[in-house]
């Protein structure tokens, strides 16, 4: 089972959005198993976008990312990576597709309110970055079974 990293960012806090996102990850399936509110330092900032660092868009995004506060979330299902970058839609909200998050409330390649990993291997690092393990909680519900077979687990 896969496990990713999601963000609400300071915008989808300041818009009141986050409660129709949060939606949007149960109405798809993923189950949540980690979710707190922080704020982002510059520090966790540099840390979580490593690889953005020496970008010359760098230092608006981290200005922007630690703005206000965020949601931090941690989502489980199969291919659960995958699902939320598609449920995400492409990083600009003027391009990204009708019926995405970025497509269906933004107009903003920065503001575009939310974060998700974009590989299984970047999902482990951001989760350890949000999370300590004993903040995730494994939990089977009912509906488990009605939600994919066993072999698509
Ligand atoms: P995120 O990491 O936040 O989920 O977004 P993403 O994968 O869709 O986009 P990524 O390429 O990782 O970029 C991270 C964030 O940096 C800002 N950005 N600005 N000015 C620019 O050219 C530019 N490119 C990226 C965006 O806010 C993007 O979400
Ligand atoms: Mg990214």
């Amino acid at each position: 089972m896969q496990r990713t990293l999601i963000l609400f960012k300071p915008d989808a806090v300041e818009r009141r959005l986050c409660g129709r996102l949060l939606s949007r990850l149960e109405d798809k399936g993923l189950k949540i198993v980690g979710l707190k509110m922080l704020r982002v330092t510059p520090e966790l900032a540099r840390q979580h976008y490593a690889e953005h660092v020496e970008k010359p868009f760098y230092p608006l995004l981290e200005e922007f990312i630690t703005s206000g506060p965020v949601v931090a979330i941690v989502a489980e299902g199969p291919g659960a990576v995958l699902v939320v970058r598609n449920l995400m839609g492409s990083t600009n909200g003027r391009e990204s597709a009708p019926g995405t998050i970025r497509g269906d409330y933004g107009m903003s390649r920065q503001m575009n309110l939310v974060h998700g990993s974009d590989g299984p291997e970047a999902a482990e690092r951001e989760i350890a970055i949000y999370f300590k393990p004993e903040e995730l909680i494994e939990y089977g519900t009912s509906l488990d079974g009605w939600m994919y077979a066993s072999d698509e687990k």
